[in-house]
């Protein structure tokens, strides 16, 4: 009796001292904010739980990770190792020395409290907030989206160190916005796979590589500042369509399609940015759920990309398996065994690895194991992954690059101005008649700051945030103006003319009508918000909601000064009426700006910076939802249902893909020349037939597959570009590929190159550009092949007249 007590004591003791080390969520630990984290293979530690640590294999550095990580699960029992393979069962198991781990943090754009991993408090009250994605994209400046990515992983680690963050976070969101409704289209970059697929491996590489230990030569034991996730494969993007969500939802999708456009951003997330875990999503693929794909996912991410990491399912996208798409009438154990080794039926001797679950059904693992559904073994391999990504991130022997991270890196000066400044690269402007912007403050005595989102606050932060550091609404940004001393400055006069977005009465709008009628200047500020397009919420129409339209056009209509129409939302919306409305001088579309936002259109607006970001979506008109499902994948026009994107919309647009003005004008130059390639074919290289417009039309050898060819080809060329106006500024040469016209089924054009620069007014600057032939000409046929065709490809520089022909000729 005296000896049971005696060891329960020693036993709670124990597991004191574990929750003292480890416990995450205890905030009495570190409130001098200085590090306190103990890595696990720390040898006080394992004195504190009783254990010798030279026994623990898991613990010797000498030894590779993956023979660390098999002694680690060699030494649980089948019900432990299901615990561990579950985002937030993994408890510990103080016998073998190991510490819980909750897995889900997120990251999306900025540290995040979405996820148990991650929490605030007084210790740690807040993170950077930059602008949601959709609004970074728009800068189309790959530096940037990296340096956020950098500065992102310093608070996300330090935060760690701090106790209150994990390692593992689930970002980005790289699917592509397929429809205009979509409600996720702020997580993510925008329509373009390219443009997603450089995201993608800018941001992972800023939150992933530890600098100067980035290129080593084994992959599995690269370290890692965090952990990144690319997310939702595939072919994920509807939440909530007339009814229909996305588990219930069967994605019908071409295998062109998926080549061209939902997996790229994917595979080069995989290949280029070397992420170190992939989320499958909630809908499925052609009947397939794709948590149980085994082709999607152990062909494609264990195999042909190479994945070194893990892969996790969506939350609870197993219970849904069973529950929501009931597929092949799975129970709970069936469901179990066919994720873990995915498409048994259909694929039997291919295993498939989805290692972790969102969710706790893998409790079910053990029974699904002794029913022989499942090998233990299989469950080995996944634990493996698992252990070897948190062996990179110096769970169990720490970074000391890393460790001094604390207090000092989270909120910092430096960073906060970076989220002012990507909210600043991002803004678009749309619209600018007579150059009314930018506003010279000393000529303004009375600013009328009007509509729903004029003093924005949580809604400039949107979905997966955390608690900003500080949030700057328009209202304050625009109102420092006046503190600022200018002259003359009145300061401003605010009406929400909408008591919230969806702007159901007009109460509110004759409040508005008067301020803006005594006003030198209106800025209007309307939009959207989660309560119209969010997760689990798509949008049902183009148009802004309720009597916003009205607001805009009486407000408009009164106004004694011009008006300044600022738009907040990530999807398009239909602003055809103020486009051609000529009392509504300037149109500006801010995504959601982050937390600095307010002060960023502010520092637009009156011409502190020149703003220089490009729509990452086209704004098609709102008739074009009309008759074309969200359901409906294809993105190439089938029957009466128009394309989807710019690489194969044909239609108007209230303004196209890539669209962006600027306060000055530039110019592009380049000495023209034709190109041409000359590709000799050897007796193993075929050629594939292309069907063309015109049957009379005719090459000997229609195209050849990337895959045959070295693909050594490129197309360099210099554009010289002007700022040709009176102010300094940036632009953004985009460059586009358009395929021999003759050629039926294909893109209009794709992207395949973007630069931003930075020129002072009449400065001129030369850009260089290398494009690999293969990459940047191929097109993909209807049966999955990547092709390149003979014929007279061309290369076009924005939407303007310089065009670069480039032949490409195939002898034998
Ligand atoms: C990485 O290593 C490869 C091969 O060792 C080398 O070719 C490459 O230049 C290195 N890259 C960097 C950034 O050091
Ligand atoms: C620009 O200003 C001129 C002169 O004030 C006016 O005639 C013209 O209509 C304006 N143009 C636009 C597009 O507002
Ligand atoms: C602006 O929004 C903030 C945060 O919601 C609120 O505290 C403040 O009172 C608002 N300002 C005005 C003038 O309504
Ligand atoms: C207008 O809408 C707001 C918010 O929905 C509501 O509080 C208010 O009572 C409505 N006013 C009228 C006149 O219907
Ligand atoms: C840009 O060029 C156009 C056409 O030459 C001209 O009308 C416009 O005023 C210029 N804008 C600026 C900002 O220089
Ligand atoms: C390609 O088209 C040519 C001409 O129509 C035809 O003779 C040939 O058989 C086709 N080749 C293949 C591989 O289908
Ligand atoms: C072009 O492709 C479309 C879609 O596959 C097809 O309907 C059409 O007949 C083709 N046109 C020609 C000229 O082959
Ligand atoms: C777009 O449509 C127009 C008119 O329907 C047509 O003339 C043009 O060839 C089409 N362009 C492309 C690239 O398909
Ligand atoms: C791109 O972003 C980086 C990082 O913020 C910045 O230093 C650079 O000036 C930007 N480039 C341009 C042309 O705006």
């Amino acid at each position: 009796m005296a000896n049971k007590t005696l060891f329960m004591l020693l036993l709670s003791h124990i597991i004191l001292c574990f929750s003292i080390v480890f416990s995450n969520l205890d905030a009495s630990l570190a409130e001098d904010g200085a590090p306190h984290f103990v890595h696990v293979c720390d040898p006080a530690r394992f004195e504190m739980l009783g254990l010798d640590m030279d026994e623990f294999a898991y613990c010797d550095k000498s030894l590779p990770h993956h023979v660390r990580a098999k002694d680690l699960l060699d030494r649980m029992t089948l019900v432990e190792k299901a615990d561990q393979m579950g985002h937030g069962t993994s408890v510990g198991i103080p016998r073998i020395g190991l510490p819980p781990y909750n897995w889900w943090s997120e990251a999306l754009h900025g540290v995040s409290n979405t996820g148990p991993g991650t929490h605030f408090d007084s210790v740690v009250p807040g993170a950077t907030s930059f602008p949601t994605v959709i609004l970074t994209a728009a800068a189309f400046n790959q530096t940037l989206w990296k340096t956020i990515g950098k500065v992102v992983s310093t608070e996300a680690r330090a935060m760690y160190n701090l106790g209150r963050a994990g390692l593992t976070f689930w970002s980005p969101n790289i699917n592509v916005v397929r429809d205009p409704r979509w409600g996720r289209t702020l997580e993510t970059p925008g329509e373009d796979p390219f443009v997603v697929g450089l995201y993608a491996v800018n941001y992972v590489r800023g939150l992933q590589d530890i600098e100067g230990q980035d290129n080593t030569s084994d992959p599995n034991s690269r370290p890692l500042k965090v952990s990144a996730c690319c997310k939702h494969f595939a072919a994920y993007d509807v939440e909530n369509y007339l009814g229909l969500d996305r588990l219930h939802f069967n994605a019908k999708v071409a295998e062109q399609d998926m080549i061209e456009t939902f997996n790229l951003p994917f595979e080069m997330c995989v290949k280029d940015g070397d992420v170190s875990s992939v989320m499958c999503s909630y809908n499925r693929v052609n009947n397939i759920p794709t948590c149980a794909d085994s082709y999607l996912l152990k062909k494609l991410v264990r195999e042909d990309w190479n994945l070194h990491g893990y892969i996790v399912s969506d939350c609870d996208s197993i219970a849904e398996i069973v529950k929501s798409h009931k597929w092949l009438d799975d129970s709970w154990e069936d469901a179990t065994a066919h994720v873990l080794k995915a498409g048994l039926y259909l694929y039997h001797l291919i295993l498939m690895r989805m290692d972790l679950d969102c969710g706790d059904s893998y409790k079910y693992l053990p029974s699904a194991v002794s029913q022989g559904k499942v090998g233990e073994a299989d469950m080995d391999k996944s634990l493996n992954h698992l252990y070897v990504v948190l062996m990179r991130l110096g769970f169990f022997d720490g970074i000391p690059a890393l460790a001094s991270l604390g207090k000092k890196d989270i909120c910092s000066e430096e960073n906060i101005e970076l989220a002012a400044e990507a909210a600043r690269q991002g803004i678009v402007l749309l619209k600018n008649d007579n150059e009314t912007l930018p506003l010279d403050a000393t000529e303004i005595n009375n600013l009328a700051l009007i509509g729903p989102h004029a003093n924005a606050t949580d809604a400039m932060i949107g979905n997966y945030a955390g608690i900003p550091c500080k949030i700057i609404s328009p209202l304050e940004g625009f109102s420092a103006i006046g503190e600022e001393g200018v002259s003359g400055f009145a300061g401003v006069n605010y009406q929400m003319g909408c008591a919230e977005m969806k702007c159901q009465n007009d109460s509110m709008i004759n409040s508005a009508v008067q301020a803006a009628k005594k006003a030198d200047a209106t800025l209007l500020f309307v939009g959207l918000d989660l309560s119209i397009e969010a997760e689990w919420v798509d949008k049902e129409d183009l148009l802004l909601p309720g009597y916003q339209t009205q607001l805009v056009t009486e407000v408009a209509e009164a106004s004694k000064g011009p008006v300044i129409l600022v738009i907040m939302s990530a999807t398009a919306v239909d602003i055809s009426l103020a486009k051609i409305n000529p009392k509504i001088k300037s149109i500006l579309w801010a995504g959601y700006p982050g937390e600095q936002g307010g002060r960023a259109i502010a520092d637009v607006v009156f011409g502190n910076y020149n703003p220089g970001g490009r729509l990452p979506l086209t704004w098609y008109e709102a008739s074009y939802v009309d008759n074309l499902p969200m359901t409906s994948m294809a993105l190439r026009p089938v029957g009466d249902y128009p394309g989807r994107t710019y690489k194969f919309f044909n239609g108007s647009t209230v303004y196209p893909f890539g669209y962006g003005l600027s306060y000055t004008n530039f110019t592009y130059e380049r000495k023209s020349e034709e190109m041409s390639i000359d590709i000799k074919l050897n007796r193993l290289q075929h050629c594939h037939n292309l069907t063309y417009l015109d049957e009379n039309y005719q090459q000997d050898c229609p195209s050849v597959s990337i895959d045959d060819l070295p693909c050594e080809d490129e197309i360099e060329f210099d554009i010289t570009v002007q700022n040709a106006g009176q102010r300094d500024g940036s632009d953004v040469l985009m460059v586009y590929s358009i395929p021999p016209k003759e050629i039926n089924g294909t893109h209009i054009k794709q992207l395949v190159g973007f630069e931003r620069v930075y020129l002072k007014a009449k400065e001129s600057k030369k850009v260089n550009f290398g494009l690999n032939a293969c990459q940047s000409l191929n097109i993909v046929d209807v049966s999955g092949y990547r092709l390149l065709a003979s014929g007279l490809h061309k290369i076009v520089v924005g939407d303007t007249a310089l065009q670069i022909p480039v032949q490409v000729n195939y002898n034998r």
